[in-house]
């Protein structure tokens, strides 16, 4: 029997499409064997090295051979370092048993997605929003109900956009602040309004924090140090960005034990524990020196104000300035003028192709007119890559 033939991929599996900033790292990358000079302006990925600090705790692990299975979630060495870091920086109060460590905080979120959701449940997606949530949700058999949110305010949700959406199906809000793709952050009074609704209506508020260490104008917060939060409150946290971890694949999640429980029995007949050397490094990153932290963050500032006046050169294009995170998310809907493109994911295709630089385009995160450039690169490559953007925009409106 032709099993090519009989083969038939699962509707679970039909209900997802690749995750398109991976796609746009894939066609880059591909014009790049074939060896064009691109610019990459695609990757959400600090271009900083892991801090030495936290290398050297891997290769004191791989010295004392810590290199068998843990416990699935994650050690109580890490458990408790996670905890007391977040107590900490924000001022919460979790308990190691509140704690779950996930391979990379994009574990985190599809373990939860998967925990919690039924379907026929209405999750609740801001727009723009960060690619993965729509996907988990639905492949969990969960409705995405979308928000929107105003360009002109900088894409800040505020309660009085959420409260509409609210029926009695919702079962989980998801909330991340400071915003992929927009740069966007929640005040703390917002975020305060946002959590009263929720809890008052019964509802789950996840809070990605992916970026949380990335403010430039406010200081660092977290919803889940707000009175009564623990109950209604779920963190997802990633070691990714702020400690330049990327390919270690850290997260974890705080939640209430049972929903941590549940997700602790998924992930035990999934990936069970991350990786045992890199759970040593995270320890050090979690009660180590936070030095690195402040000297990126400057280092992004710089860069932020630099992309910005480039792209306030461009004539009809007009930004936001991000107020965290690592990206730039300006509306170019005034290439479509020159009808040669009319929408985001042509626009960035044809720069890639004509201009060679990677962008990802804003459909990946819910919007039409907009286009998201990461500048977590280094300021040699932001010059090339912003006078490649001005010449194509110009040549094309
Ligand atoms: C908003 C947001 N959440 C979560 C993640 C997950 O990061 P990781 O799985 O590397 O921890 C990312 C990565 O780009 C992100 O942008």
């Amino acid at each position: 029997m032709n099993v090519q033939a009989t083969l038939e991929i699962s509707e679970r599996i039909s209900t997802i499409s690749v995750s398109s900033t991976m796609k746009v790292a894939a066609d880059a990358d591909r014009l790049r064997r074939e060896g064009v000079d691109v610019v990459d302006f695609g990757a959400g990925e600090p271009d900083f090295p892991t801090p030495d600090n936290i290398k050297q705790a891997a290769i004191a692990a791989l010295a004392a051979n810590f290199t068998k299975y843990t416990p699935a979630g994650g050690t109580q060495e890490l458990k408790q370092a996670i905890v007391e870091r977040h107590k900490l920086d924000f001022g919460t109060d979790y308990s190691a048993a509140e704690c779950l460590v996930t391979v990379g905080g994009k574990h985190a979120i599809f373990n939860l997605t998967q925990a919690l959701i039924d379907p026929g449940d209405e999750v609740i997606i801001p727009v723009p929003y960060w690619v993965t949530y729509k996907d988990v949700v639905s492949y969990a058999g969960g409705l995405c109900v979308f928000v929107d949110t105003d360009e002109a305010n900088g894409f800040e949700l505020t309660a009085a956009m959420l409260e509409p959406h609210l029926t009695g199906k919702t079962k989980l809000v998801i909330i991340n602040s400071p915003n992929n793709p927009s740069g966007s952050v929640l005040s703390r009074e917002e975020f305060l309004r946002i959590h009263e609704l929720t809890s008052s209506r019964g509802v789950l508020l996840m809070t990605d924090e992916c970026y949380c260490q990335f403010l430039y104008d406010d200081k660092p917060f977290s919803i889940a140090s707000a009175p009564g939060a623990k109950e209604d409150v779920v963190v997802a946290g990633s070691l990714s960005k702020t400690y330049a971890m990327t390919g270690w694949r850290i997260g974890f999640a705080l939640a209430p034990a049972p929903i941590v429980n549940a997700m602790n029995k998924l992930q035990s007949h999934s990936t069970s524990n991350p990786t045992s050397i890199a759970q040593k490094a995270a320890v050090e990153a979690m009660r180590g020196s936070q030095a690195s932290v402040p000297v990126m963050l400057a280092e992004y500032r710089r860069r932020r104000d630099f992309v910005i006046d480039r792209l306030r050169q461009i004539p009809g294009v007009s930004i936001r300035v991000p107020k965290g995170a690592f990206y730039a998310y300006p509306n170019i809907s005034v290439a479509y003028r020159g009808g040669q493109v009319k929408n985001s994911m042509e626009f960035s295709q044809k720069l890639l192709n004509e201009a060679h630089v990677a962008v990802v385009p804003g459909e990946a995160f819910g919007t039409n007119d907009h286009i998201r450039i990461s500048y977590a690169t280094s300021m040699h490559e932001l010059e090339r890559g912003l006078d490649r953007l001005h010449r194509f925009i110009e040549k094309v409106s």
